[in-house]
Order: C-alpha cells, then sequence, then structure tokens
C-alpha cells in the first residue's frame, strides 16, 4: 500500500469513526429534545458514517484478522488502555481539577479491565457454543454478562440504564 494512501485510510477511518458517534450522540439529544423524525435522521447518518469506517479498517493493511488474532488484539487494547493511556489522563484531569472528567476517565479505566477479562474468557473457550448476552451500562460502559445488575458495579447507575446488546 503506498505510504500517502495507508495514511489517507487511517485519517479518513478516524474521522467517519468520530462523526459517527458524534451523530449517534446528536441522535439521542434530538430525542431528549422531543424530535424523533430528526433523532432517526442522525441514527441513519451514523449508521452510514460506521459503514465509511468499517470500508476504511478493512482496505488498511493488517488491521483485521482471524477472530482468534482479533480477540488477542481487543484485549490487548484493553489491557493498554487500563494501564497505560487512562493513568496519564486521569493524572492531568487530576492535575487540572476536573472532577467530571476525572471521574469519566477512573470509571473508563476501571470498566476496561472488565472488558479485557470478557475477552479472555472468550479465548479460553472460543469453540464452545455458550449463549451468552450481554447488557451494557449506558454511563460507564460496564458489561455485565446475562442480566443487568441492580446497579452497575463502576459507577451504581440503575438496572433501567442497562442496554441488552443484540
Ligand atoms: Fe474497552
Ligand atoms: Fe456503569
Amino acid at each position: 500500500m503506498p505510504e500517502k494512501t495507508e495514511k489517507n485510510l487511517a485519517y479518513a477511518f478516524a474521522a467517519e469513526s468520530k462523526a459517527s458517534v458524534r451523530n449517534e450522540t446528536f441522535a439521542k439529544k434530538a430525542e431528549m429534545e422531543g424530535y424523533p423524525q430528526i433523532a432517526h435522521l442522525f441514527r441513519a447518518i451514523s449508521e452510514a458514517e460506521s459503514v465509511h469506517a468499517r470500508r476504511y479498517l478493512l482496505l488498511m493493511r493488517g488491521k483485521i484478522g482471524p477472530t482468534e488474532e482479533n480477540l488477542e488484539t481487543a484485549f490487548q487494547n484493553e489491557i493498554k488502555a487500563n494501564v497505560e493511556e487512562y493513568p496519564k489522563l486521569i493524572k492531568d484531569a487530576s492535575n487540572e481539577g476536573k472532577e467530571g472528567v476525572l471521574k469519566a476517565f477512573s470509571q473508563s479505566r476501571d470498566v476496561e479491565s472488565v472488558h479485557a477479562g470478557l475477552y479472555k474468557k472468550a479465548m479460553n473457550d472460543m469453540l464452545t457454543d455458550r449463549e451468552t448476552e450481554y447488557y451494557v451500562c449506558q454511563v460507564c460502559g460496564y458489561v455485565s454478562e446475562n442480566e443487568a445488575p441492580d446497579n452497575c458495579p463502576v459507577c451504581r447507575a440503575v438496572k433501567g440504564k442497562f442496554l441488552l446488546v443484540v
């Protein structure tokens, strides 16, 4: 892959990923403000930007491998976020006295190690076809297996804040 093309794909992947999440967040906001049709539009465009992002990622070299390898990559990324990346962000938020941001980063750091654990588990029983359901806390991203807890163990959010992933 020529150098510029590789770089441009990486750039476009990051930009489209961000646009997707931004539109999804606009959709949630529109919903709260009582504009369901606008929310619907934002969600549709968010999905479209995800289509772009996935397409670029698939075109980049060495980003998507066989599932066994992807599980390992995903696991390593969670560990890195937990032990290297978030601690730096937490330190800065703490130094600058940004309490809300500090809380968000700290909870994310904790949640990343839970994600890592789920990947580890999946790596160990990749071939068993045990059906597990996953519920995701919409406040902090904690992932619970098989049922939503009464309160999120990381951020204390109530059961109703958990979304069943389909
Ligand atoms: Fe994670
Ligand atoms: Fe949570």
